[in-house]
Formats: C-alpha cells, structure tokens, sequence
C-alpha cells in the first residue's frame, strides 16, 4: 500500500520516537518474563554449587540446591525450566546405558522439582550426549550414528522422565522419525498430554562449547555432530525438519542456536505458524559475558536487546541463561534505553 502523501516534511518518521511515551506506544513487540524459559544444570552430590568457567555467573547445582533455583525461578514467574545433568564420566558408557535407568539424576531432579516446586513447568531433554562415553547424540554402529537404534532409546528415556514427572520433553538429538516414534509411544503409554517441543531446526554449531564444558563432554566428544545436526547454510531445510516435527506430533518448535539463526525463527513462524523458541546457547551467553567482563559491552542493555531481536524475528519464547536475572529487571520495570 503506497500513503497518500509527499514524504517529507509531511512524513517525519522521528516524530514517532521524540519521549519516552511515544516509543513505547509505537512499539511493535515486547520482552516479558512469560518469554523466558530457564536452563539449568544439575549434578550429584549435596550442597554443590559448582561454577562453569566458561560461562561466568552459571553453575552446575546438586539437586538441593537446584531446587532453590527453581524456587525463584518461580518466585519471579518464570514460566519453565529447562533441566540438563552433568553426568559422572564414571557412567558414561559407549550404548549410553545409564539415559534409561529409571533414577538416574536427571529424573531424581525432576521428581524433586514437581514434589518442591510444583507451579513451574519442568522440561527435559531426550538425547544420549550427556551420557555417552564419545559423546554422541546417538549410538556409534563404528563411525556412523545408528538412527533407529537410537530412536529405541530415547523412546525409554523419554518414558522414564515422564513417569519422574517432566511435562515437556524436548528431544535434541536430531534423529529422524523420533518425533513419530516417541509420540506414538507416548499414546501408547497414556501420556496423552505430555507436551514435546522439539529442537527441530538444531545446526551443527561451534557456539555449543561452553555448554559442552558445562556437562564434561567437551573432551570425549569424537569427531563432530555433521551427519545428524544441520548445516549452517540451509533454510529450507529448516521449514522441512519444522514441518515434519509438528506433523509427527511436536506441540512446540526449537530454533538453535539463537541470535546467528534469527532469520530460520522467522521463516518457520511465517510459514508454519506454529509455537516457535529460541535458544540463546551456551557461546551466545559467553560471548556476551565475556565482552561485558572486560568493559566493553553492557551485559544487562546487549542481553535485553538481543532478548528483544529474538521476539521481533517472531519467537514465542527464549531459552537464556540470564532468564532470572532478565526476569528480575523486567518485573522491576527495567527498559531498554540506551
Ligand atoms: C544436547 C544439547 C546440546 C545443547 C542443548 N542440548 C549440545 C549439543 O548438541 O552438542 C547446547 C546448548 C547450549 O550450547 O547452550 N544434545
């Protein structure tokens, strides 16, 4: 549509942006904590908290001690937590066995959350990486990740975190079929709520490092994550891997990494129209950090900015790190002025 007009001086597209009042009239989207979905890392032991070098500020947490995260989590009104396990090298096995034992950590955690904290939505991921002793999503049939065999896994892993308790799983491990696979037997077993958000559009990405670090795989992990993890160039195939997702029963779509793959959140809510997150992983939050801790950035104005970049691209809601910190800020009326 073409205004009826002669631009300028009649058009001024700065009157619009002159106070404070006018701008946040105008403004086309907004960051609130309901966006914001939390990650944490949970390890064994008691009354550890255990700093993650290359992600200042973040930490691994025993399960007490994670409860107390996610009371305020809670307390500020964030809407889901997001639970990773650090996982003993010591249970780390080439076929990943100890992702289907039925107390492992990561369902001990979730049990506690749902027991301690019971208004907040528990989510967990359904991949073998944290428990692998080469640190694959999948199972190594030689140098090849085994896909269906794969699937048999996650399918108990799911089931055992469902019955601990979780009400979103998120499958990360990019196999194909394991939305359909998982979903069915989800229905098979009762299960018929249970929410799957799926890491559908997850690239093969050096900015999961840190994260890598947080969970002591860095180092085993063997070769990389090309053959299941996607390629970096590729768009379509993002709205393929998205569609197929939602068609095989996923409830909610992952987009990761975050702020590099803006343009793939975009397209995927255009296109499909279906509930879209966003993960800021591990190096995003790094990389942000680290420029801060050295004077060169503002950590709280780039982190809302980027928060705010991702709900223009159309993302219904963001995994960051920084949740309850940003949490904390909005709800003590923070803006964004630079
Ligand atoms: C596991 C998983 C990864 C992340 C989330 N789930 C790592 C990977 O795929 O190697 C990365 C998150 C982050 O970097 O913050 N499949």
């Amino acid at each position: 549509m073409k205004n009826n007009n002669y631009g300028y001086p009649h058009t001024r597209m700065r009157r619009n942006r002159q106070f404070d009042w006018t701008r946040r009239l105008v403004a086309e989207n907004s960051l609130s904590v309901d966006d914001l979905i939390l990650p944490i890392f949970v390890m064994e032991g008691k009354n550890i908290i255990e700093p993650i070098a290359s992600m200042p500020s973040v930490n691994r947490h025993s399960i007490d001690k994670l409860v107390d995260i996610v009371k305020i989590a809670q307390e500020v009104n964030i809407p889901l937590v997001a639970i990773f396990p650090v996982i003993d090298n010591k249970n780390k096995t080439e076929h990943a066995r100890e992702s289907f034992k039925k107390d492992n950590l990561i369902c001990r955690a979730i049990t506690t959350i749902k027991e301690k904290v019971p208004d907040i939505g528990v989510m967990a991921d359904v991949a073998l990486d944290p428990y692998t002793s080469h640190g694959h999503d999948g199972i190594l049939n030689g140098d090849i990740i085994d896909n269906d065999k794969t699937i048999d896994i996650l399918i108990k892993q799911a089931l055992n975190q469902i019955n601990a308790g979780a009400d979103i799983i998120a499958p990360s491990d990019m196999m194909d079929g394991r939305i359909y696979l998982i979903r069915e037997s989800l229905e098979k077993n009762g299960h018929t709520d249970t929410l799957i958000m799926s890491y559908a559009a997850k690239y093969a990405s050096a900015f999961y490092g840190p994260f890598r670090d947080a969970i002591k795989s860095k180092g085993s992990l063997r070769g990389d994550k090309k053959t299941y993890q996607m390629d970096t160039p590729n768009a379509n195939e993002a709205i393929r891997e998205a569609d197929l997702d939602i068609s095989e029963g996923a409830d909610m779509i992952m987009v990761k990494p975050g702020l590099p793959y803006l343009d793939i959140i975009s397209k995927i809510k255009t296109q499909l129209k279906v509930p879209t997150f966003a993960y800021q992983v591990s190096g995003e939050y790094a990389s942000l950090k680290a420029a801060s801790n050295n004077g060169w950035l503002d950590f709280d104005k780039v982190m809302i900015e980027t928060l705010l970049c991702f709900k223009r691209a159309g993302a219904d809601g963001i995994l960051t790190y920084s949740a309850i910190d940003v949490a904390q800020k909005l709800l003590d009326g923070y803006k964004n002025e630079s």
